[in-house]
């Protein structure tokens, strides 16, 4: 098998010693972002980020699974201007950092009291936006939007589990109907960061 690049080696070999040392997944996600800022602002990743393929359709690239403490390395590549669904990742701890372009994340908050089945109310509540070094965190059912910019963005997704098809199913809402739809997160497809 290819060698890793080692800034990515670096970066799962830091995270393996986070979660080895602290059993607490918001500790650990905390501790995870300066580490991932670093990793992101990284010259040489970003050059090869314009490789990337893709991920419209709903998909994420896999870039490493940790099979002893489950945490997942996702990559997304996202067309300009695409708009990203309202939704939540259920029970999984999530950092984004942007890595080429720029993306906004939007913050959304229930308001209705839950008791009408298959229905939500929600409000936009903020808006950031950011290029190379931006990392946001999003905990467990805290509802969001991820949407891209005027040109091509990539960006690094580290979860506190892998999702996807046959994992845990996620809650996607809509603004304007208040529907809410439950489905599985975006396609795995397999994605090796190599020398
Ligand atoms: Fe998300």
């Amino acid at each position: 098998m290819a060698q890793r690049l080692p800034v990515f080696q670096n970066f799962i070999d830091e995270l393996r010693a986070i979660w080895a040392a602290e059993p607490d997944m918001a500790t650990r996600m905390e501790r995870a972002k300066p580490v991932l800022e670093r990793l992101v602002m990284d010259a040489e990743l970003k050059e090869r980020s314009k490789t990337w393929p893709s991920t419209e359709g709903r998909k994420n690239l896999l870039l490493y699974v940790d099979e002893e403490h489950e945490f997942a390395v996702n990559a997304v590549v996202r067309v300009p201007g695409r708009t990203g669904s309202v939704h939540d990742h259920a029970n999984a701890w999530v950092l984004y950092g942007v890595v080429d372009g720029t993306e906004s994340l939007e913050r959304w908050e229930r308001v209705d009291d839950g008791s009408k089945a298959g229905f939500a109310e929600v409000k936009l509540k903020s808006v950031t936006t950011g290029s190379q070094g931006k990392v946001d965190i999003v905990p467990p059912y805290d509802i969001h939007s991820e949407q891209g910019g005027p040109t091509r963005s990539a960006a690094l997704i580290l979860r506190s589990q892998r999702l996807g098809e046959g994992t845990v199913l996620q809650k996607q809402f809509d603004p304007k109907t208040g529907a809410i739809k439950e489905q599985y997160g975006p396609t795995q497809v397999p994605f090796e960061l190599t020398m």
